[in-house]
């Protein structure tokens, strides 16, 4: 047996879902804890001096006040959009034909897809980001880049070729056929090897044909246990066009449906405009929903209803949209979510802001009895948060009446600065 590692501090406890149970009780943060880690898992769970009595043989790593929570979960990325995040002055049509189409195309060459996807990989690790649901090129190689980078640090990550055959530069198309072949060849090679899985990816109905999407739901079908990960109702304008392109669907979710691009492992990233019928249709199904906060508004898509979609029983995640998202940090992607909340009038709490990027994302990308919640059995990924790492935070939690007042200044303050450390399946990286 390897030798069982102890971290103590403040632990954050998932017992409930916050957004049907009181947030205070659903999540707890417990003083003076501990997790022990033991061959990738979580060993044990419990206050640090139990741990010390029960684990004689534990080497221990003491966080002090620090906050031990689950690895952070990220649900809508594109990996190969890390070099271009931030490119100013473009909604997303003309943003995806300026600043993404280009980049994208340079993912054929396999050696710049092998060092955007470490590249990207260190980058979310320094942000306490243990697992990320990632969109990569048309390229194959693009998948076999970010699966391999993942595969060597332990990672647990879903990724997926992102199939195009029209409204897309040349360079960026497959077609109905090698869309169907490229994936399936994809999918047998990585999906359930070590802790990678394969989502089928259609990138959003502009950019497929109907035979394109008829192929990919067609695969869907043929592996029904893997993810299927797309775009809905991002911004008016692409709405208006895909109306334009699909003339016979009663609306956007029904291009997916007609084509067997609807079910339970679906995966719809924005879902900003959704009208009832589509709200309906997606709760009926169990398909998830991701929020992308930092993205709607960089790029002026929408404010997101994760209030009232959440009460009507939607499954949720939340995601940095990275490189149409403004950052890599799910600290400031929660701090989004919760300025969103406040324009619509329903602020959320800090353990429901946290909850989102742990356990809710684990749940939209159905790995929830795997990672996102620190309990024994579960696979040791986690983050541990400085609650105190600027001046400037470091002064508002001294007035801090509770634990939850004190992350939430760290969710709205923070950044990478703030992640003293991030485990990866029992390991701490960097
Ligand atoms: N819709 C289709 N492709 C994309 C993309 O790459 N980013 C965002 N934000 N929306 C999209
Ligand atoms: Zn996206």
């Amino acid at each position: 047996m390897p030798h069982p590692t102890l971290l103590t501090g403040r632990v954050l406890r998932t017992l409930d879902d916050p957004f049907i149970a009181a947030p205070e009780t659903a999540l707890r943060i417990e003083t003076d804890w501990g997790v022990v880690l033991q061959d990738g898992r979580i060993a044990d769970i419990g206050p640090a001096a139990t741990l010390r009595a029960n684990w004689p043989q534990v080497t221990e790593i003491a966080y002090g006040r620090d906050l031990i929570c689950p690895g952070f979960v990220d649900a809508h990325v594109h990996y190969p959009q890390t070099a271009i995040i931030a490119s100013w002055g473009k909604r997303l049509i003309d943003w995806l034909n300026s600043y993404t189409f280009p980049e994208e195309m340079r993912l054929a060459d396999p050696a710049y897809a092998d060092a955007i996807a470490t590249r990207y990989l260190d980058l979310t690790a320094t942000h306490g980001t243990t697992t990320v649901c990632s969109f990569c090129t048309v390229h194959p190689g693009s998948v076999d880049a970010i699966m391999q980078a993942a595969q060597a640090r332990g990672q647990r990550i879903v990724a997926g070729k992102t199939c195009m055959d029209r409204n897309a530069p040349e360079g960026l198309q497959d077609t109905a056929q090698s869309a169907y072949d490229d994936s399936k060849a994809l999918l047998e090679a990585w999906h359930g090897v070590d802790r990678l899985s394969y989502a089928i990816t259609p990138r959003f109905s502009p950019t497929s044909t109907p035979d394109q999407m008829a192929a990919l739901g067609a695969l869907w079908a043929e592996h029904p246990d893997c993810l299927m990960q797309t775009h809905l109702s991002e911004q008016v304008d692409e709405i208006a066009w895909v109306r334009s392109l699909y003339p016979q669907a009663r609306d956007y979710l029904d291009t997916y449906e007609q084509h067997g691009l609807l079910g339970p492992n679906g995966l719809y990233g924005h879902a900003i405009h959704l009208e009832p019928r589509e709200q309906d249709r997606l709760r009926e199904v169990g398909a998830a929903l991701v929020h992308c906060p930092t993205s709607n508004t960089f790029i002026g898509s929408g404010l997101f209803d994760m209030a009232g979609l959440m009460a009507q029983g939607h499954r949720i995640g939340l995601a940095t949209d990275t490189g149409g998202g403004s950052s890599f940090s799910m600290l400031r992607t929660m701090a989004a979510a919760y300025e969103i909340g406040q324009l619509r009038g329903t602020p959320l709490h800090a353990a429901q802001l946290i909850w989102l990027a742990t356990e809710g994302s684990a749940r939209a990308l159905r790995l929830d009895t795997h990672i996102g919640r620190l309990d024994r059995g579960m696979e040791a990924d986690l983050t541990v948060l400085d609650l105190a790492s600027t001046p400037a935070i470091a002064q508002r939690a001294e007035r801090a009446e509770s634990d939850w007042d004190d992350l939430f200044a760290t969710i709205m303050m923070g950044d990478d600065r703030a992640v003293r450390a991030t485990w990866i399946n029992g390991r701490a990286t960097g």
